[in-house]
C-alpha cells in the first residue's frame, strides 16, 4: 500500500500499517520530512511512534519516497495530506488532497483503491470517486480518529472503524487491510460516503461542544463563585454525560477542532443547512473568548500595565505531550501580552522549536524557572506534568511578584497559595 501525505496522521498511519504486516511506501513531497522518516527519525514528538517506525524500516516492509511512481503495483493509497483552514475563509482548503490524487493518477489502474483519511467537506469523496473513474481506480472513505500524543495507540486499537464504501469488493479489501484489528474485535460500521465524511466531522464538533459547554459554565462559575471543577466532576458522574473533555480551562486548539468546526458550517452554508450548525458559532466564540479572559487576568496581575513587565509562560504546545503549535491557545496567549507591551518567556517541554518559528518576538527558556526568573506574573496555558508537579517553593525565589495564573486547572491551588502565591485559574473561586 502507499500512503500520501507523511505528517502526524500518514507518518503514523504508514508505519502502523507496517505493523500489522503489510507492504508500505510512504509519500510526501517534503524532502527533509522523508529523510527523516527513511533515517528512522520522527521529525515531529509523538509518544511511541519511534520504535514503530524502527520496526517498520528494519523489517524492510516500510519505506519511503518523494517519488509519487514508487506508488505503482500497491493495491490501497491511502490519502492522509493535512486540509487547514483557507487563509481568507473559514472553510477548508483541499489543495493538497486534490495535489495528492493528481500525483496517484498516473499509478492509478483498474483494481486499485483509493482511500481517503484526511478530514474533508462531505462530498469530497463522491468528487475523487468522479475524478479518478476513468483509471480503473475505485475510492473509499476511512475517516481517522487519532489523538495526537496517542496516535500509535489509537491507530492500532481503534474505538471504531468506519468504511465509506459503494461497493461490496471495496469493503472485502479495507476488512483485509485492517483484518488484524478486525479480529481484536474493533467495531466496523459500513456505510456511503457522506456518512464516513460526516461521522469524523461530527465527531470533533462534539468533542469541541463538550468543551465549549463547561467552558461556558466555567464562565457562570466565574460570575457567582462556583467551581468548576466540583462542577464538571459532578456532571462527568451521570453516565449519560461522561467525565472526558469536561476540563474547564483555555480551551481548544491545535490543527484539527477549530478547523473542522469552521469548515463544517463554511460547507452547511453551501448545502443550504447552515441554521443547523448555526450552534457551532457560539462554540467557537466561546472557545476563542478564553484565550481574552486569560489575557485579562494576566493584565489585572499586572496592575493594568504590560510595558515593562515580565511574563513567564509555562507551555506552547495546543495541548501537552505534543509539539504542535497550530493554533495553540497558550501561543495566542503569549502573544496578545507581548503585543501589549511585555517581555514574555516561553518554556515548552517539546514544542520550543516550533513556537519559535512562528514567534520569534517571544523569549524562550529551557526550564520552568528559567522562564519565570524576574516574571511578574507566571501561566500556566498548557498543563504538561512537568508544570504540575512543580515545586511552587522552587519558584519562588526566581519571580519578581508570585502571582500565577492557572489557565489550565491543572496545579494545586492550596499548595500555592500556602507558599504565598496569588493564584488564580479559569472558573475557580478567587480565595
Ligand atoms: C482531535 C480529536 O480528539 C481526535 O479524535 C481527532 O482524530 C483529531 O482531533 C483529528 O481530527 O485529527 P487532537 O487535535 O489531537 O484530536 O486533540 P484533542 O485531544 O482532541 O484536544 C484538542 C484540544 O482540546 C486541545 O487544545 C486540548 O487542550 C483541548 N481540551 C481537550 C480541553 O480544553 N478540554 C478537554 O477536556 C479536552
Amino acid at each position: 500500500m502507499s500512503v500520501v501525505g507523511t505528517g502526524y496522521l500518514g507518518a503514523t498511519h504508514a508505519a502502523c500499517m507496517a505493523e500489522l504486516g503489510h507492504e508500505v511506501v510512504g509519500i510526501d513531497s517534503d524532502a527533509a520530512k522523508v529523510a527523516a522518516l527513511a533515517s528512522g527519525t520522527v521529525p515531529f514528538w509523538e509518544p511511541g511512534l519511534d520504535e514503530v517506525l524502527q520496526r517498520g524500516l528494519e523489517s524492510g516492509r516500510l519505506t519511503f519516497t518523494t517519488d509519487p511512481a514508487d506508488a505503482a503495483g500497491a493495491h490501497v493509497h491511502f490519502v492522509c495530506v493535512g486540509t487547514p483552514q483557507k487563509a481568507d475563509s473559514p472553510a477548508a482548503d483541499l489543495t493538497q488532497v486534490h495535489g495528492a490524487i493528481d500525483a496517484l493518477t498516473p499509478v492509478l489502474g483498474p483494481g486499485a483503491l483509493v482511500v481517503g483519511k484526511s478530514t474533508v467537506p462531505v462530498g469530497t469523496a463522491a468528487g475523487i470517486a468522479d475524478r479518478v473513474a476513468e483509471t480503473g481506480a475505485r475510492v473509499a472513505w476511512n475517516p481517522e480518529f487519532l489523538r495526537e500524543g496517542h496516535a500509535v495507540e489509537d491507530t492500532l486499537r481503534p474505538d471504531r472503524l468506519v468504511f465509506g464504501v459503494r461497493d461490496p469488493q471495496d469493503e472485502a479489501v479495507l476488512r483485509e487491510v485492517y483484518a488484524a484489528l478486525l479480529d481484536a474485535g474493533t467495531p466496523l460500521l459500513v456505510t456511503d460516503f457522506a456518512t464516513a465524511e460526516l461521522v469524523k466531522v461530527a465527531a470533533n464538533a462534539f468533542l469541541a461542544t463538550k468543551i465549549s459547554f463547561i467552558n461556558a459554565m466555567a464562565e457562570v462559575c466565574e460570575a457567582t463563585g462556583g467551581d468548576i471543577l466540583t462542577l464538571s466532576a459532578a456532571l462527568g458522574m451521570d453516565p449519560r454525560i461522561g467525565p472526558q473533555f469536561l476540563r474547564a480551562g483555555l480551551g481548544f486548539g491545535g490543527g484539527c477542532l477549530p478547523k473542522d468546526i469552521r469548515a463544517f458550517m463554511a460547507r452547511a452554508g453551501e448545502l443550504g443547512v447552515d441554521e443547523a450548525l448555526m450552534f457551532l458559532r457560539d462554540i467557537d466564540d466561546i472557545n476563542i473568548r478564553r484565550r481574552q479572559h486569560t489575557v485579562d487576568l494576566a493584565l489585572e496581575a499586572l496592575g493594568g500595565q504590560a510595558v515593562g513587565k515580565r511574563v513567564g509562560v509555562w507551555g506552547a504546545a495546543f495541548k501537552p505531550d505534543s509539539d504542535d503549535v497550530r493554533d495553540s491557545p497558550a501561543l495566542h496567549v503569549a502573544a496578545a501580552l507581548r503585543a501589549a507591551g511585555a517581555t514574555v518567556t516561553v518554556h515548552d517541554p517539546r514544542a520550543v522549536d516550533n513556537a519559535r518559528r512562528l514567534f520569534s518576538d517571544l523569549e524562550y527558556a529551557d526550564t520552568p524557572a528559567g522562564a519565570a526568573s524576574g516574571a511578574d506574573v507566571v501561566l500556566l496555558l498548557t498543563e504538561w506534568r512537568d508544570y504540575r508537579d512543580l515545586d511552587p517553593a522552587l519558584i519562588s525565589d526566581v519571580v519578581s511578584a508570585r502571582h500565577i495564573i492557572d489557565a489550565r486547572n491543572a496545579l494545586d491551588p492550596v499548595i500555592w497559595r500556602e507558599a504565598g502565591w496569588t493564584y488564580r485559574a479559569l472558573g475557580r473561586p478567587i480565595a
